[in-house]
């Protein structure tokens, strides 16, 4: 191998050797430089025949030419390289599955709230929404429950920042009962017009559901929680009904008749008679437990008065009953904080 075909070998290994651009000019300036082996062979001819100098010169060429060519191949090829890497870095795999879009759901309480919203409604029960902020004539006085009477602390509440019109602060309701008073005030005029014109009085059949609020946090309360109120009100509205329509209810809710129902004695300052609701199953994995489900009562007729009507003529049942305890019982979940946890895993076990 002569020394030409060396240098052309040389220039070879070390441009495959140059593993970025800047490398292989690096490489490139070594041959092909000013001062590169090239151009030093072309020096050395200096001292050559004519004759020697045609020959020397053209080999010399071919060899420039190789290296050139060389260096030519090499940046090819780490362009190649580069687009290469490129591309597989900003490719798309069109084979990965898509991302799916979460579907949300309801929570358990709003699923027990719209049923029971539609079991009262196919009953004939109107549905009615109240503020959860109110003032403290109608979460208490209203429903004679006179400032300073002990009655009150069973209602343990929150009280705002705020004074209403009577000086009281205002609280966040601790029972859905403000609502019987306020939707009764709402159809008074309505009442008064049909009585008036003669024709039969009209009836109040509704159930307002929501959130309340009291003092209290264990496994079975939370500070915030749900309830849903009742009201029956016309002429001739007894215990009788009271039964027959909360019977109906928890066995339409549970979807069975194997269950029975106990009106069990008991004080609410807006009833009298008072009487808890206690339910028991008769078989399933609850059977043969007295469970705690509403407390109720006859609507006393100072409530009554409160809300506009004559209580010589308007009488009536009332009751509020827990959601979250009915949703409890249907699921068989046994602790009240994990419906307000918000933790996912527990929610998506309803959908
Ligand atoms: N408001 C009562 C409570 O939260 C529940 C209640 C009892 C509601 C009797 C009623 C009723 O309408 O008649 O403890």
């Amino acid at each position: 191998m002569n020394d030409l075909d060396s240098l052309v070998d040389g220039a070879k290994a070390a441009f495959a050797q140059a593993a970025t651009p800047a490398e292989l000019e690096n490489a490139k300036a070594v041959y092909l430089g000013k001062a590169g082996r090239i151009t030093e062979l072309m020096k050395g001819m200096a001292q050559l025949s004519v004759e020697e100098k045609k020959t020397r010169g053209a080999a010399i060429n071919v060899a420039k030419q190789a290296v050139e060519a060389a260096l030519q191949a090499r940046r090819q090829a780490l362009s190649d390289a580069e687009l290469e890497q490129q591309l597989k870095a900003e490719s798309l795999d069109v084979t990965l599955p898509g991302r799916r879009r979460q579907a949300g759901g309801l929570h358990p309480v709003s699923r027990t709230l719209e049923r029971i919203e539609q079991i009262f409604a196919s009953m004939g029960f109107d549905v009615a929404d109240g503020p959860e902020i109110e003032t403290d004539w109608h979460s208490f006085t209203s429903l004679n429950n006179p400032p300073n009477h002990p009655a009150r602390s069973m209602q343990d509440t929150f009280y705002v920042d705020m004074k209403g019109a009577d000086g009281i602060p205002f609280n966040l309701r601790p029972h859905t009962s403000p609502m019987q008073v306020r939707y009764a005030q709402q159809h008074v005029a309505r009442h008064k017009a049909a009585v008036e014109a003669g024709g039969a009085m009209p009836e109040i059949r509704v159930i307002a559901p929501g959130r309340t609020y009291r003092v209290d946090s264990d496994a079975t309360h939370s500070p915030m929680f749900h309830q849903c109120e009742g009201l029956w009100l016309g002429e001739n509205v007894s215990f009788k009904d009271l039964k027959v329509v909360f019977t109906d209810f928890c066995r339409t809710f549970f979807e069975s008749d194997d269950l029975v129902l106990r009106f069990r004695p008991s004080f609410f300052p807006f009833t009298e008679p008072s009487a808890e609701i206690d339910i028991q199953f008769q078989s399933g994995p609850l059977a043969g437990r007295w469970l705690e489900v509403a407390g109720s009562g006859q609507v006393h007729p100072n409530v009554v008065r409160n809300m506009g009507l004559d209580p010589e003529r308007y009488i009536g049942f009332a009751f509020g009953m827990g959601p979250d305890r009915l949703t409890m019982l249907r699921y068989g979940v046994n602790d009240l904080r994990l419906f307000f946890d918000g933790d996912i895993r527990f929610l998506r076990q309803f959908q």
